[in-house]
């Protein structure tokens, strides 16, 4: 069945880059103008990000896939260093309750090869704070790497702790990306993406369509103009009250969002990309009924995708709507990645 939804999914793709052509850049572009938020952002004074010895509950051992090693503040959440084969590839905040992640924070590197196989992998460590004690670590598998699905049936703490690839299975969402595997240059860092704790429910339309446009966009305009490391944090805005959720499990997010941080950019930028460096970020629509306050629906868009826009901002204005849906002051980056004088 994955192996089906896999082959389905590079359909997809392959057939996107004709439509992707046709999706009017500019339009994403021209719709990028600002809402001159004056709303002052008081930064939160360094949260207490727990700290202990694992990968999981603990930021430490992978602060650097954050710009000035400062994870975003004011969501609360479960600090995974994703670890793939050894080596640590990003960082996700994951939310037990929901069975997804908050956010995922990365490095981009201009991507090179294709996409890889769709080969899922799990984090065996997740559970081990849910039902055993810090003493009780003695879990075989957790090594600190995250593990691929095998055939058979799953440890029932890792399914009771997490997303499993049964809830996606025939359920109406994707298993989208918040680190996509197109930002990232080496195999390794693209196959990692592939953990369940990297991916929340959307929906075909969102994740087929402007959504990944939106990752393309991105990819164009960093691997053009930003000169040195760029920062991504990509995460999701959860419904106002009750979550939908698939299986009964997984928790779908009503938006998703992305900002990144590029400090050092070429500052000979066209000028439809003049407000998008060092900062830019971007809602997108994962439910079409939603109402348009934050993202307005383009009536003219293929059926398709109608209903899951994307809408570029300024951090200050993704930030603004992160405020009033969390009710708590979020920051991205580290003083909004102010440029250094
Ligand atoms: C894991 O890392 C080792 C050493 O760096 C490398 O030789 C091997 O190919 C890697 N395996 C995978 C599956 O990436
Ligand atoms: C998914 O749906 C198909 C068709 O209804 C069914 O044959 C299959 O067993 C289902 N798979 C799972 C894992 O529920
Ligand atoms: C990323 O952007 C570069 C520069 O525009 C482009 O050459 C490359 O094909 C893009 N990669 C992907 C996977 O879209
Ligand atoms: C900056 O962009 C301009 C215009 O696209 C280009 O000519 C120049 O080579 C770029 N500089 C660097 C350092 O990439
Ligand atoms: C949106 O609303 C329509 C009409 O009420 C309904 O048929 C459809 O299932 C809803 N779509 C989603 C994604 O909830």
């Amino acid at each position: 069945m994955s192996c089906f939804l896999s082959l389905s999914r590079a359909l997809v793709l392959s057939s996107c880059r004709s439509r992707t052509a046709s999706w009017k850049k500019t339009n994403l572009l021209n719709r990028f103008c600002f809402y001159c938020q004056a709303s002052l952002l008081v930064l939160v004074s360094s949260a207490a990000w727990s700290l202990c010895a694992a990968d999981v509950g603990d930021f430490t051992p992978c602060l650097h896939f954050f710009y000035k090693s400062w994870p975003p503040k004011g969501l609360d959440g479960t600090p995974i260093c994703q670890r793939y084969n050894n080596s640590y590839c990003f960082a996700s905040l994951y939310s037990r309750p929901r069975r997804s992640p908050w956010l995922s924070g990365y490095l981009y590197t201009a991507p090179t090869g294709k996409r890889p196989k769709a080969n899922w992998k799990y984090e065996p460590q997740t559970h081990l704070r849910v039902l055993l004690s810090r003493t009780q670590l003695a879990y075989p598998e957790a090594d600190g790497n995250m593990m691929p699905f095998l055939p058979g049936p799953m440890d029932l703490k890792v399914v009771e702790s997490q997303a499993v690839e049964l809830d996606y299975i025939n359920s109406t969402f994707t298993r989208g990306h918040l680190n996509p595997s197109l930002h990232h240059r080496t195999k390794a860092r693209r196959s990692a993406t592939f953990t369940l704790t990297n991916v929340v429910p959307q929906k075909t339309g969102s994740n087929d369509g402007p959504w990944e446009f939106l990752e393309q966009t991105v990819n164009e305009s960093l691997s053009t103009y930003c000169l040195g490391e760029a920062y991504i944090v990509t995460g999701i805005i959860p419904y106002r009250g009750k979550d939908p959720r698939i299986k009964n499990r997984v928790a779908v997010p009503e938006y998703m969002w992305s900002a990144y941080c590029c400090p050092e950019y070429n500052h000979s930028l066209p000028e439809e990309l003049k407000d998008t460096f060092p900062t830019f970020a971007a809602i997108g629509r994962n439910d079409q009924n939603s109402t348009e306050e934050i993202v307005p629906i383009d009536q003219t868009a293929k059926k398709q995708f109608r209903g899951y826009d994307v809408r570029p901002m300024s951090l200050k204005t993704l930030e603004m709507y992160l405020k009033d849906r969390f009710n708590t002051v979020i920051t991205v980056f580290y003083e909004q990645c102010a440029e250094a004088n």
